[in-house]
C-alpha cells in the first residue's frame, strides 16, 4: 500500500504504541484486500458494544484504547447490553450491568456519540450519497450501500474501532466502484400476497452468501428495504442490493450478462413456514433493526384497530433509538399509553432476555435468526408480521 509519511510514522510507533498497533491493523487488511491506499472516512459506526457479545477480555481493550485514544471522525455506536440510559425496563444482573458500564464508559470517553442504535442513519448520522464510511453493524452496512449510495465495507469491531481513531479505512471492496457491481439477478414472481420482504431477505441471504444481488419484481418501500437488507445480511453476509427502479444505485448497472435466480412464492411461504414455531409467546418483540419512525406509527395503526381501549395480553416491546423516541414523542406516548413498552439502547438480540422470556415472538428474519442461537439467546422463536402477532398474541 502507498502511505503518506505521517501514516508512516504512526505505523512505525513514532505516534505511540497503541496509534501504531491501530494503523497496523487497518494496513494489514488493506494489503489483504489489495488496497492501493487509505482513504479518509465521514464518520464510523462500532458494533460490539453489548457486553454479551463483547465479554471480558474485549471490554478491557477498549478500556485499555480509552486511556490513550481518542475517535478522530463521528462515530456512533450499537444497542448495549440494557437500557443504559433509560428508565430500566430490561433486568440483568449487578455484575453484567457493572461490565456494561465499563464498556460505555470507555466508549463514551474516546468520544462515542451516546447513539445505542443500529440505525444511525434515522437521526444521529445520516450519511449523504457519496460518502465513506467504516461502519460496522451489518444491517446499517446494508442500508447506507444500497438505500443511500454511501460506500462502506462490512467492518469488523476492531476495524471500525481503528478507523474510527485514525478516521481512515483500505480502499477496497465496497469503496470501489467495480465493488459494487451485481453478482446476479434475482427474478421475483409474482404472488397472491403483499411480499414479505424481512423473508425474501433472509431467503436470498442464504442463497447468495456475500453475493450483490440485483433485484426485480418487488416495488419496496423504506421500511421494506430496511428489513429487507437486514435479513439479507445476517442470514448471509450479502455487503449490499439492488433493486429495480428503486435503489441507488440500480439504474447504473448493466445486468445483461448475469445469471438468474428465480423465486417464486411457494418457496418463499415454505421458507416462512421454517422460522419460527407456533406456540404462545412470553414476549412480543418489535425492532430488528430498530424502530423508525414510521414502524412505530405501523405499530400505532395496528393497535389503534384493535379499540383504543384494549391491552395486551402479552408483553409487547418497541426497540429503538433514543433519538427516534426524543423526535417522535406523540406516537411514542400513544404507544406507551396503549401498554406498549418503548426500549431505548438495547435490542431483543443483545440483551439477555432468554432466560426470562424462552420463547419470542418477532416480525423480523434476523432477530429469528439470532434469538434462536444458542450463542446468543437460545430462545424459541415465533414468526409473523406486526400485525400477525399483535392480532394472535396480544
Ligand atoms: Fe439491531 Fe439488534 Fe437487530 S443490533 S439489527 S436490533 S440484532
Amino acid at each position: 500500500m502507498q502511505l503518506t509519511k505521517e501514516e508512516e510514522s504512526i505505523l512505525r510507533g513514532e505516534k505511540g504504541p497503541r496509534l501504531g498497533e491501530l494503523m497496523r491493523i487497518l494496513v494489514t487488511v488493506g494489503e489483504l484486500n489489495d488496497a492501493s491506499r487509505l482513504i479518509p472516512i465521514w464518520s464510523a459506526h462500532l458494533s460490539g458494544v453489548s457486553f454479551k457479545t463483547m465479554g471480558l477480555p474485549g471490554t478491557e481493550f477498549l478500556e485499555d484504547a480509552a486511556k490513550e485514544v481518542r475517535f478522530s471522525v463521528p462515530t456512533t455506536v450499537n444497542p448495549a447490553g440494557y437500557d443504559v440510559g433509560g428508565p430500566g425496563l430490561i433486568r440483568a444482573d449487578d455484575d453484567f450491568r457493572w461490565k456494561q458500564e465499563r464498556l460505555v464508559r470507555s466508549l463514551l470517553a474516546m468520544g462515542a456519540e451516546p447513539s445505542f442504535s443500529c440505525i444511525p442513519y434515522a437521526i444521529e448520522r445520516d450519511p449523504p450519497a457519496g460518502v465513506h464510511l467504516a461502519w460496522a453493524e451489518s444491517s446499517a452496512v446494508i442500508y447506507v450501500n444500497s438505500v443511500v449510495g454511501a460506500f462502506s465495507n462490512r467492518e469488523g469491531a476492531p476495524t471500525a474501532l481503528a478507523s474510527a481513531v485514525l478516521g481512515k479505512t483500505p480502499d477496497h471492496g465496497l469503496h470501489r466502484p467495480e465493488g459494487r457491481h451485481p453478482d446476479l439477478v434475482v427474478d421475483v414472481g409474482p404472488s397472491p400476497d403483499p411480499i414479505r420482504y424481512t423473508v425474501l431477505g433472509a431467503y436470498l441471504g442464504k442463497k447468495l452468501g456475500s453475493r450483490i444481488p440485483y433485484v426485480r419484481g418487488v416495488a419496496p418501500n423504506i421500511d421494506s428495504l430496511k428489513e429487507m437488507g437486514a435479513a439479507m445480511s445476517a442470514w448471509g453476509s450479502v455487503p449490499m442490493f439492488h433493486v429495480e427502479g428503486v435503489t441507488h444505485e440500480a439504474s447504473r448497472q448493466d445486468v445483461r450478462r448475469l445469471e438468474h435466480l428465480s423465486v417464486d412464492a411457494r418457496e418463499l411461504a415454505e421458507f416462512e413456514h421454517s422460522l419460527g414455531g407456533d406456540e404462545s409467546p412470553n414476549l412480543v418483540a418489535i425492532g430488528c433493526p430498530h424502530c423508525t419512525a414510521s414502524e412505530l406509527n405501523t405499530l400505532a395503526e395496528v393497535l389503534r384497530k384493535r379499540g383504543e381501549n384494549a391491552k395486551p395480553k402479552t408483553e409487547v416491546w418497541a426497540f429503538t433509538s433514543r433519538g427516534v423516541i426524543a423526535a417522535n414523542p406523540d406516537v411514542v406516548s400513544y404507544l406507551r399509553k396503549a401498554g406498549i413498552k418503548i426500549v431505548q439502547d438495547t435490542c431483543m438480540v443483545v440483551a439477555p432476555l432468554g432466560a426470562e422470556y424462552p420463547v419470542i415472538a418477532v416480525n423480523s428474519a434476523k432477530a429469528a435468526f439470532y434469538a434462536s442461537k444458542k450463542s446468543f439467546s437460545g430462545q424459541r422463536v415465533v414468526f409473523g408480521t406486526t400485525e400477525e402477532l399483535i392480532r394472535k398474541y396480544v
